[in-house]
């Protein structure tokens, strides 16, 4: 038996709370060895967004109450964002990809310029040396010139810059169905089939 594709998702003080547990979700209802840390402003914004009960040691227990036992399917390891030393700092280490859902303009500013101060940081910092997929959701408006360089800084380093801008053709009801959209984009660029949206067909 194969693996389970190994995942890296960070969470940084962004706005877009959402966005990061619906990816959660989705890649653990894919079976995935999710790898997850969580920036101080991070695990502010979760419990800011979602309340207390989406707090950083709850998050299992809570993504399975939204999105079903599916979840099940994969496993959820937390790293403290200090350390350093967490397997995922290596480049020897087995991890197919990395999301950085949302991405603040910090932690963006901090990948740009390959700082590593934050395993965050140094995790991203991997994916990039290694060549591995590295999906960075950005969420700020408007941007800086300094911000929109450091965009193009990791793009030109391999990156993929997903933008945390979901569509309104699939006529979305909720924002489940706008945080769908972006977990689904999310999954594509990692590599994963997904039914999170429906594919555009030409007409609505
Ligand atoms: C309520 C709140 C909302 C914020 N929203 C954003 C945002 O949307 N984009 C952003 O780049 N920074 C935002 N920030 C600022 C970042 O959280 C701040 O720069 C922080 O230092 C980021 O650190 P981190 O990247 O380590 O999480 C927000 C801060 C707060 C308190």
């Amino acid at each position: 038996m194969s693996e389970a594709p190994g995942i890296v998702v960070a969470i940084t003080g962004a706005s877009g709370a959402l966005y990061a547990v619906r990816t959660l979700a989705a890649l653990l209802a894919e079976g995935c060895r999710v790898e997850l840390v969580v920036s101080d402003f991070g695990r502010r914004l979760l419990r800011d967004e979602l309340g207390e009960e989406a707090a950083v040691d709850r998050l299992g227990a809570w993504l399975e109450g939204k999105y079903g036992e599916a979840v099940r399917r994969g496993t959820l390891q937390v790293y403290s964002n200090r350390d350093l030393g967490a397997p995922i700092a290596s480049g020897s280490h087995g991890s197919r990809g990395m999301a950085i859902v949302p991405c603040s303009m910090k932690t963006l500013a901090g990948v740009a310029n390959g700082l590593s101060r934050s395993l965050v940081e140094r995790a991203a910092d991997v994916m990039l040396k290694e060549q591995r997929r590295l999906v960075i959701v950005p969420r700020e408006t408007p941007m800086s010139l300094p911000q929109l360089r450091n965009l193009v800084l990791c793009a030109e380093a391999g990156a993929m810059v997903l933008p945390a801008m979901p569509a309104f053709y699939q006529q979305p009801k909720s924002l489940d169905d706008l945080a769908d959209f972006m977990a689904g984009k999310i999954l594509s660029a990692l590599g994963f089939d997904h039914a999170l949206y429906p594919m555009w067909t030409g007409s609505v």
